[in-house]
């Protein structure tokens, strides 16, 4: 059984204070900075670019876990690699050419993460799942923290998870949208070893990260 992490998502920190952010959250136990990268094209939304994560970078040593929302991804995958990522997330709707976007990648020696929003089936990434480090399954439609978690998601983390089983491979399956305390246990039950988190991290127990992070973990 993989170890546990949690990946909290900066979406929802104090953004007048991201580096303090950063440096409470490794204090706090974080296992790696969710960094969700958003182009208001891809989702209905906006945040930071590779400039604002180089800057981060030399506040914290634990890995950047950054998902990329935005397309088209290719041609922007290098500066997020030049910029600190340490995983690189995209969506395959945001490629032409997920082969060549996982190959890139590779050749800049990040890990590679491929994520499924909630209505895209598994099919889309099995030929390439003897290729990739973290297969990231949406439990809501991108673009926001907050929102409520989609439990009809499981579904493809525990088909993902028979087939690492069946075909022995070791690709990380991280869960990202809407968790909380009430359904992070089902979430690592059904297979998820990441879990992504940026509300309940940083609002519940009057904002003490370092009990919501223990608390996630728990199953
Ligand atoms: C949504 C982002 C998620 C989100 C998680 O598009 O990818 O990482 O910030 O936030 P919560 O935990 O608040 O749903
Ligand atoms: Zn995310």
């Amino acid at each position: 059984m993989k170890k546990i992490q949690i990946s909290p998502s900066i979406l929802s920190a104090d953004f007048s204070q991201l580096g303090n952010e950063i440096k409470r959250l490794e204090k706090a136990g974080a296992d790696m900075i969710h960094v969700d990268v958003m182009d208001g094209h891809f989702v209905p939304n906006l945040t930071i670019g590779p400039q604002v994560i180089k800057a981060l970078k030399k506040h914290t040593s634990i890995p950047f876990d950054v998902h990329l929302m935005i397309s088209p991804v290719h041609k922007y995958i290098e500066a997020y690699s030049d910029a600190g990522a340490d995983i690189i997330t995209i969506h395959p709707e945001a490629t032409e050419d997920l082969q060549s976007s996982i190959l890139r990648i590779k050749d800049l020696n990040k890990k590679v993460g491929v994520s499924l929003n909630p209505e895209t089936k598994t099919d889309v990434i099995l030929n390439f799942l003897n290729q990739i480090d973290l297969v990231l399954i949406m439990s809501v439609n991108p673009g926001f923290g907050g929102q409520k978690f989609m439990p009809e998601v499981l579904i493809k983390i525990k088909e993902l998870k028979k087939i690492q089983k069946k075909e022995n491979l070791s690709f990380d399956i991280e869960i990202d949208g809407g968790i909380n305390f009430d359904n992070s246990k089902t979430a690592i039950e059904a297979g998820a070893n990441i879990l992504v988190s940026g509300t309940t991290i940083f609002k519940e127990n009057n904002g003490n990260i370092k009990k919501n992070i223990e608390t996630l973990k728990e199953v």
